[in-house]
């Protein structure tokens, strides 16, 4: 990251440069809002893509209508800035855009009102956040945030201290990932991805009421198993369907299309790759890389 350039404040400049006071409100508070938005390069055409971005940033303007926070942006805007952002950094490679939009002020005061709001987006090259084979997860003993305490439907900074003690846990006990139940008892989603599991030929995921973060790859997997001929269905999940799945699988940008093969010690299906899941991964990956026609539509090209 160290040479990477960033857009702050208004303005583009080195990383090292997009810096803030110890006193912030968002780093005192965790009053902040983010998106992560994969860029991915097609070393073929020698051409960077960048993955529904106007649907990211359109999530970031809800999180931040949530957590009061204003952005001088429109999402046109804020698309034109990271292609920009992108043009400047010009990886050769495959990036993760991480946009940031938080409660600036130097004030010791816990509320969303009165305090001035600054944005940022910054850029790292970026591989693969989990190993695309499959992944062992556990469910977690901490409870999924529940959307009266911390709205999950919210990308929020702070929310996320919920992911990382749940996560750390799964890596102490020997996991890759966990699996988040929510106040209801039933399954969330992943630490940073929905989830979605295979019974009788459906692809079931919970609904957006659940206390999840309404995913983007969630959306886009969710229309390429249709196309494929995949029944889709949105219900609450059981811990003990997990169990007894033919298919469990993670969706999100930084996992991208997932396998999870092993769930609290019991072999998910018969303990590799599942059918849909293969097909679900090939497609999002086609389409991510713009090899597939058919989704030129989430793609913006870096010129
Ligand atoms: C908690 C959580 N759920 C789900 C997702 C997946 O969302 P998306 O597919 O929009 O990246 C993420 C990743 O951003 C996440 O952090």
């Amino acid at each position: 990251m160290s040479s990477s350039i960033a857009f702050f404040r208004g303005e583009f400049m080195a990383v090292e440069q997009a810096n803030i006071s110890i006193a912030t409100h968002a780093l005192n508070y965790g009053t902040g809002c983010f998106e992560g938005i994969r860029a991915y390069y097609n070393a073929t055409r020698r051409q960077q893509y960048i993955f529904r971005m106007a649907e990211h940033y359109e999530r970031l303007l809800r999180s931040c209508r949530i957590l009061r926070i204003e952005i001088p942006y429109s999402v046109a805007e804020l698309c034109q800035i990271t292609v920009e952002l992108m043009k400047r950094n010009a990886f050769q490679q495959d990036a993760y855009i991480r946009p940031l939009a938080f409660k600036a002020d130097l004030v010791i005061k816990v509320t969303l009102e009165g305090i001035e709001d600054a944005f940022g987006v910054f850029v790292v090259p970026f591989g693969e956040y989990l190993p695309l084979d499959g992944i062992r997860a556990m469910t977690s003993a901490w409870q999924r945030i529940d959307d009266n305490a911390v709205p999950a439907r919210a990308k929020v900074t702070g929310s996320y201290i919920n992911t990382a003690l749940a996560v750390s846990d799964a890596h102490a006990a020997g996991f890759d990932d966990c699996i988040f139940l929510n106040s209801d008892g039933h399954v969330s989603e992943g630490s940073a991805a929905n989830l979605f599991m295979v019974r009788q030929g459906v692809l079931v995921t919970p609904p957006i009421t659940d206390n999840l973060l309404e995913g983007i790859t969630r959306q886009s997997v969710m229309q390429l198993a249709k196309e494929a001929g995949v029944e889709v269905a949105e219900r609450h999940i059981d811990r003990s369907e997990l169990y007894v799945a033919d298919e469990v699988l993670l969706a999100g940008t930084g996992v991208q299309v997932v396998p999870v093969v092993e769930i609290d010690g019991r072999r998910v299906g018969r303990g590799g790759q599942g059918e849909i899941t293969r097909r679900l991964q090939q497609a999002y990956l086609a389409c991510a890389r713009g090899e597939d026609v058919r989704h030129q539509d989430w793609l913006i090209a870096v010129e």
